[in-house]
């Protein structure tokens, strides 16, 4: 997912350029935007976390942008391409430093395993948006 603050600051054709130049196919992709209920849904293994409802009004903000990506072990070479969470330790040339604002304003979301993947891509595609 792009998030709500790079989408708004029209960063989505730079981030796919990033994600492209790094070896990823796009298998589907689109804009979307979820409720707050939505939001909340997708980010339920944080409940219990202090910045919960912040991220959850956040991501319920504005428009995101959903992608679903391939390559080998692309679960892994995402994040390390999107970079540390806290854009302030962000490595030089991942997204996160390029792009994210804060910790909660970070610009993009990574599948954190294969199944979460596989979970979130069918929350935000049916099989006939997927190539
Ligand atoms: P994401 O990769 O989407 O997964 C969980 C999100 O929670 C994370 O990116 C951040 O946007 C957010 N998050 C994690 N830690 C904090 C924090 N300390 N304060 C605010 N938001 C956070």
């Amino acid at each position: 997912m792009i998030k709500p603050e790079a989408v708004a600051a029209g960063h989505v054709g730079k981030i796919i350029d990033m994600i492209l130049a790094n070896g990823f196919r796009i298998h589907a992709m689109r804009y979307t935007r979820l409720s707050h209920h939505e939001a909340g849904t997708f980010y339920a293994v944080h409940k219990e976390r202090p910045f919960y409802g912040e991220l959850v009004d956040y991501m319920a903000s504005g428009p995101i942008f959903a992608a679903i990506l391939e390559k080998d072990n692309a679960v892994e070479d995402f994040r390390k391409l999107i970079g540390a969470t806290d854009p302030a330790q962000a490595e030089e040339g991942t997204i996160r430093k390029r792009f994210a604002e804060s910790k909660a304003k970070n610009a993009v979301h990574g599948s954190d395993s294969d199944a979460n993947a596989a979970i979130e891509g069918a929350y935000f595609f049916s099989t006939r948006e997927c190539y």
